[in-house]
């Protein structure tokens, strides 16, 4: 049995203030929910303010986004020592954000993921097609050459205790969520491909979703066979809607 996990992707939002409040928010109500993995990732300069708020709760940080390199002459990147040494647990890497807007390629972003695993983070690769390539019917291709890129460098085993989180690029912060269906096709062909090459680590992996999750649509999306909780982006800028999308797979 995986256990579902319910990520909060923070973004480039929030102020000492606003934090302080949302971290409030989310430890008042983190009694009631049961079932779910939590962890926010805070923007950078935010992680030691969120870590020491969250010290004796359940709840995970991770940072938003990891250099390739340990340390050095790299002006203005973060490296995973450093996440680390901060209290982070996780690590996104690949968000469509990254890859779209600042270009970054699926060998830069499986450099990341080595990155990550290297200095003791546990990854969570974003993989998704933008919507001419569902269009194209190619979602299948685009999240294969995604996935093969780390594969590559670093072999399948290191997929097994990472973290796979599928966003279908048109359903970032567009209100347009991928039905259940539509989510669940492309997480089995996922977890079909990873067990093509071993079986352990397909049954293993977490597999997220992410695209437009509401309270209002989670527990739907997350009672599907192969969808093990969700990345969430603008919803989890809410203590009270974040917390219902935390509850949510314990009604599945
Ligand atoms: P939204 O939930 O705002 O659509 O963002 C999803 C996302 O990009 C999480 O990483």
């Amino acid at each position: 049995m995986r256990q579902p996990l319910v990520a909060g992707n923070w973004k480039m939002n929030g102020s000492l203030d606003s934090i302080r409040t949302l971290v409030d928010g989310i430890k008042a109500g983190l009694g009631e929910v049961k079932s779910a993995a939590v962890c926010v990732c805070p923007p950078y300069v935010y992680i030691p303010q969120v870590v020491e708020m969250l010290d004796g709760t359940v709840v995970a940080v991770g940072g938003q986004d990891v250099s390739d390199q340990e340390a050095g002459a790299f002006t203005g990147e973060v490296s995973g020592t450093m996440l680390k040494d901060v209290g982070c647990r996780y690590v996104i890497v690949g968000h469509s954000e990254r890859r779209s807007i600042y270009g970054e390629s699926d060998e830069f972003t499986a450099r990341k993921f080595a990155a990550a695993r290297r200095f003791g983070l546990t990854p969570i690769l974003c993989v998704g097609e933008l919507l001419e390539e569902r269009e194209k019917g190619i979602t299948d291709e685009v999240v294969a050459r995604q996935l093969d890129a780390v594969i590559e460098l670093e072999g399948i085993a290191a997929l097994a205790d990472a973290v796979i989180a599928y966003e279908p690029v048109w359903a970032i912060g567009t209100g347009k969520t991928a039905s259940p269906e539509q989510a669940q096709e492309v997480h089995a062909f996922i977890r079909q491909k990873l067990a093509g090459l071993d079986a352990g680590v397909a049954e293993k992996v977490q597999i997220l979703y992410g695209g437009s999750v509401k309270a209002a649509n989670a527990a739907e999306l997350f009672g599907m066979a192969d969808i093990d909780g969700g990345l969430i982006g603008g919803a989890s800028l809410s203590a009270d809607e974040f917390l219902a999308i935390c509850r949510a797979p314990d009604a599945v």
